[in-house]
Formats: C-alpha cells, structure tokens, sequence
C-alpha cells in the first residue's frame, strides 16, 4: 500500500490550522486522513489546538486549560490567517468526529499533553472515539510516554503511535516496550534502515511534517506507512507521479 497522507492540522497552509475549514479542504483536495492536536478546556472538554497558549492561533489570551469550552467558542481562530477566516471558532473533538461521520477519513488525533498533563485525557479521547464509532479510522499519538503507557492499560484497542522528534538508538525499543504500533518521526529522523528495522519488529514509520517535492518524495520512496504535510495537494501529485 502506498503512503497514506494526512493534512498536518487540516490544510493549514491554505486554511487557518486545526480548524473546520481547514479539515473540509483537506477533504476537498482529496487528503487521505486528517492530523490533529488535542487539549483539554477548564471544564474538560477536549478541543482542537496545537499551543497550550492562545496566543499564536486566536485573538484569546492566556492558556487553553484556563478557559471554558463557551469561552473559548467566543474567540476567533481564523482571522491571524487570512480575511476571508474571520470568525472560525475552535473546534471540538466532537465537531471533528460527527463530520467525519459521513467521510470516514483517517484522523491522527495528537494528544497535546506533553508540556501540560491533562487529568484523565487518554480516557476522555478514547471515550469520544468509542461513542462516534471511529475506532477504525483513528491513531492516538503523543510524544507522552506516560500518557500511551495509559492508554495501552485502559484497553481500548484503538491505534497508538509514539511521536518523536529526538534521535536515539532505543526507539524501536521503546516503541516495542510501549506497545504502540507506530512511530511517528521527524523528518530529519528518516532512514532506510529505521523503517526496515521497524518493520521487523513490527512497527510502522510516519513521518512529519512533509512540505517539499523532494521530501515527499523520499518518504513515499522509502514506503513509509504515512506521512504528516501541510500541503495534501502536493503530496498527492507527488504520490501520483510515483506510483
Ligand atoms: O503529529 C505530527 C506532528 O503534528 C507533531 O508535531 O508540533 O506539529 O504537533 P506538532
Ligand atoms: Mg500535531
């Protein structure tokens, strides 16, 4: 099978990122799976964010833990992108699951808790999974150890993967004593003999994040399971020309 590619954020070169116009581009440019960044709200609502700040993607202050989901619906993520995305809100986890619901895309859901440690985010997230039916369709991952360790005890048996940014010569290992299914690494991480050697030990590679022709290419080449960029549309005329 050929690399599976996932808009990083939803289209968000394009689109304004981890947002529902973001996802529904992505859909539109025929990206095969969406990736996205989870966190929690004051009163634990899992929402779609990449900074635990808000500063960078919304006209809010302040940190996204402090603030409740009405609150943060009051706040625009979309006008730092452009004009013509004044007014898009953050979105739920829920908003993204009921809409995948009639497209059955593939969603990398991120768990963001590698600065901030969310009480009880691995069970809220898998709940949410669970009650949309999408455990097929879904891939938990997180650069939090501590936090997969979680969910492989709470036996959900929906996809994990470990993200790493980091080289290191135990990370097949650690991946193995985690008992996730992939790797999800850095592009700069990527060699021929790392997606061997995963996959002896049955472990598949995704790389992130993937804007170049160049770059695309050689993940594609080197049959990585998946791929994480920004731009789906040029992944896809990449894999086209490929295979
Ligand atoms: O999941 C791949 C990638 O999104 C991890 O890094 O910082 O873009 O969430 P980041
Ligand atoms: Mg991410």
């Amino acid at each position: 099978m050929s690399t599976i590619i996932y808009a990083h954020r939803g289209a968000s070169k394009q689109a304004p990122e981890n947002t529902m116009p973001a996802f529904e581009l992505a859909y539109e440019l025929g990206a095969d799976g969406i990736e996205t960044d989870v966190q929690l709200t004051k009163d634990n609502i899992p929402v779609l964010i990449h900074d635990e700040n808000l500063r960078r993607t919304t006209n809010g202050a302040g940190f996204v833990q402090d603030h409740t989901y009405e609150e943060l619906k009051m706040l625009d993520a979309g006008y730092w992108h452009s004009d013509k995305y004044r007014h898009t809100v953050i979105p739920a986890l829920d908003d993204l699951l009921e809409w995948n619901q009639d497209k059955q895309l593939k969603l990398n859901i991120e768990l963001k808790n590698n600065l901030i440690e969310y009480p009880n985010l691995e069970k809220i997230v898998c709940e949410k999974v669970k009650t949309y039916n999408m455990d097929s369709n879904v891939v938990i991952s997180s650069f939090n150890r501590k936090s997969l360790k979680e969910i492989t005890k709470l036996k959900y048996d929906i996809p994990t993967a470990l993200l790493t940014s980091k080289r290191s010569n135990s990370l097949i290992e650690d991946g193995k004593q985690l008992g996730v299914d992939g790797l999800h690494i850095r592009y700069r991480l990527l060699s021929r003999k790392l997606v061997e050697k995963a996959a002896e030990n049955k472990l598949y590679i995704a790389v992130y994040t993937v804007n170049q022709p160049f770059s695309l290419s050689r993940v594609i080449k080197n049959k990585c399971h998946a791929l994480f960029t920004d731009v789906p549309d040029t992944a896809i005329s990449v894999r086209n020309r490929l295979t």
